[in-house]
């Protein structure tokens, strides 16, 4: 079994980053800038942002962490988001999810200017992507994608099965898959006979959310199995499979921790990068 190690590619690609933005630097071009929206205080999405924040800190992004009261007003956050969407030097704005239920969250991803959506979530992003038309990517599926490609792992024609349908991770990646040639099946909660969709598949995403919903006997053995979880196990970080099990018996296989969140952050650095090439070019 080869680990596709995302953390060593994660860090491969935030220097050739840097590289970049140390050029831009030099010409005396301003730094590129995101702004990172935290409500409330869930430690899991405080961890995150920590780590994004200090991520664009190594490549040279400016960042502002906005933490905001867990009860703040929905109108107070839209000012926010407006306010961020007018400044000439915010260049990508994010917003951790989950934010708390009394807010609505599709109108406020969608308020953040679909030219400033450094998580590729606002609804125009998402409907280029679904038509195949050049935009920003979810960054989770983009990570995915770019650590595949660093293994030379040719997914054409392969069935790659993804568990999970939600709108950051298992819809768009199967859109990717898809457009890199492999058949998509995509399970959920409501799937019947989960193993039986696993044991199809060449390459496996598992993007469930819950420790061990992956076990050995549902992987073919050779299988590319893409572990997106991170769940909390008595004090340990684990993903959604049972990693000691499937290694004996996978061809690749991410590890977790260091496996897809590094590249999550790396492909939200690389959009927060694109954003601001287009932004200055605008200016
Ligand atoms: N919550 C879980 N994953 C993500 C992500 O990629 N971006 C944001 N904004 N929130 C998340």
């Amino acid at each position: 079994m080869i680990l596709l190690d995302g953390f060593k590619v994660a860090n491969e690609r935030n220097l050739a980053l840097k590289v970049k933005i140390d050029e831009l630097v030099k010409q005396n071009k301003r730094k590129p800038s995101l702004s990172i929206i935290l409500v409330g205080n869930n430690p899991a999405s405080l961890s995150y942002v920590k780590g994004k924040g200090k991520a664009c800190e190594l490549v040279g992004i400016e960042h502002k962490l906005y933490t905001l009261d867990e009860n703040i007003e929905e109108k107070d956050l839209v000012n926010l988001i407006q306010k961020l969407n007018k400044d000439e030097n915010v260049d990508g704005i994010l917003l951790q999810l989950p934010i708390p239920k009394h807010l609505n969250d599709n109108m406020l991803i969608d308020l953040i200017s679909k030219d400033k959506d450094a998580d590729g979530f606002h609804v125009i992003n998402q409907g280029n992507l679904y038509q195949k038309k050049e935009t920003i990517k979810p960054a989770t599926p983009k990570g995915i994608m770019s650590l595949l490609e660093t293994y030379n792992i040719n997914v054409s024609g392969m069935n790659a099965v993804i568990i999970g349908r939600s709108n950051i991770v298992g819809f768009p990646v199967a859109r990717l898959l898809m457009d890199a040639g492999a058949t998509i099946t995509v399970c959920h909660t409501k799937t019947k006979d989960l193993s039986f969709h696993t044991k199809q598949a060449d390459l496996l995403v598992v993007s469930a959310g819950r420790p061990m919903v992956v076990t050995k006997e549902m992987v073919k053995p050779g299988a590319v199995v893409v572990d997106v979880g991170v769940n909390r196990v008595d004090g340990k970080l684990v993903g959604d499979v049972d990693f000691e099990g499937i290694k004996e018996i996978a061809s690749y296989l991410t590890p977790v921790p260091k496996g897809v969140g590094p590249m999550t952050i790396n492909a939200l650095l690389e959009n927060t990068f694109e954003l601001y090439q287009k932004h200055i070019d605008n200016l």
